[in-house]
């Protein structure tokens, strides 16, 4: 089965053309254009801006999906036309739902609308070999917009079990980077400035708060570590330039992220009967979260599952992965609560608050 996947659910478009045979999935192309300078001076996504980039790219990085696979522009081989519909920036949203239900209709494909979500989830799946994630699986999700611990049961049967109650992980370190001047995303930034303090100086001076760490549910909290930085940052930056102490806020910040990540997720992970730990969504390429949930499910004798790098950020593979167990089985709703496939461009509709329960 040729199933061809879009994103635009938030700044990057991309097309992606997978081959899946008998549940293994093979990525033949993933084309992701990223806006990410286009908003860097803005410090944040635009969502206006977001969407015209969306209308002007989705064209070129279709055919340039197409055309790598093939050779030429051609839709006839393809079984499923699979779209991000929610969440996300409406916006943005609407520019893939639309250009997806014009190309069903013009070549009368079969179209699913895929959760977000989901597709994150299905980032795990993107891979030829070794086995999938067995069931039932925790998945830690965790984006510039989500932070969510769910527990899965099987494809496409999700309970979310934890989130966070007011900003994301991603988020947090956007917010954070912003605060020490590193720019947009601020995730990879403060992973490279922490990278920098040198040995002897980590873990010695500054100390920041790991919220709701010893809270007896699975939810998360990050706002409050932001403030805690910039309060830091203004006491410190009286006696010191910020260059002087931006590694290792860098670092204490990243360690109190992954701290309450792991230390949730392992807790959840011991107390509900689990088979398998995935890890996706953006914040899944940093490295020292990677590294701490692998040694971490180790020591459980649980597998953890982690995206290939490529497949950590927004990218069309996941959602064509994602809109290939949902078509599967008709029996179920496409990423659970409203059923969003149906054969025709009709029943597709863009949802910026979709849940994935
Ligand atoms: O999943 P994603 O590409 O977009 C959303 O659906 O939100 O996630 C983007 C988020 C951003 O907040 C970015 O700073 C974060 O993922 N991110 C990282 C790293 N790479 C991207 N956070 C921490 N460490 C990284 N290496
Ligand atoms: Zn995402």
């Amino acid at each position: 089965m040729l199933i061809l996947g879009i994103e635009t659910s938030c700044d990057e478009t991309s097309a992606s053309l997978i081959e899946v045979k008998n549940d293994k999935i093979k990525v033949l192309t993933n084309i992701v254009s990223s806006q990410v300078e286009k908003h860097a001076p803005f410090g944040g996504v635009v969502p206006s801006l977001a969407a015209r980039e969306h209308v002007k790219n989705l064209p070129y990085v279709l055919k340039e999906a197409l055309r790598n696979h093939q050779g030429n522009f051609d839709m006839a081989k393809i079984d499923l036309i699979a779209v991000t519909s929610g969440p996300g920036l409406i916006s943005s949203l609407l520019v893939g739902t639309t250009f997806v239900k014009t190309l069903a209709y013009k070549y009368k494909k079969l179209i699913v609308g895929v959760n977000h979500m989901e597709g994150h989830i299905y980032s795990n799946w993107l891979k030829l070999t070794g086995k999938s994630p067995a069931f039932p699986a925790l998945c830690l999700i965790v984006s510039g917009g989500h932070t969510q611990l769910i527990l899965m049961t099987d494809h496409g049967k999700y309970k979310t079990i934890g989130q966070t109650v007011d900003d994301a992980a991603g988020e947090a370190f956007d917010k954070i980077a912003r605060i020490l001047e590193l720019g947009y995303p601020g995730g990879p930034a403060i992973q490279v400035e922490a990278e920098k303090l040198e040995t002897r100086d980590k873990g010695q001076g500054i100390k920041l708060p790991r919220p709701m760490i010893n809270s007896k549910d699975y939810n998360f909290s990050f706002a409050g570590l932001k403030t805690a930085v910039l309060y830091k940052v203004r006491e410190l930056t009286k006696k010191y330039p910020l260059e002087e102490i931006r590694s290792e806020i860098a670092y204490e910040a990243q360690e109190a992220i992954v701290d309450v990540l792991i230390q949730k997720t392992i807790r959840a992970a011991k107390e509900s009967k689990i088979k398998s730990i995935m890890l996706s969504g953006g914040v899944s390429a940093n490295k020292l979260l990677r590294q701490r949930l692998t040694e971490a499910g180790e020591k459980l004798e649980i597998p953890v599952f982690v995206p290939n790098p490529e497949y950590t950020t927004d990218n069309a593979a996941m959602i064509a992965a994602a809109g290939y167990f949902a078509i599967k089985n008709p029996a179920r709703p496409a990423g659970g609560g409203k059923l969003k496939k149906e054969k025709g461009w009709k029943f597709v509709r863009a949802d910026a608050n979709w849940e994935i329960v």
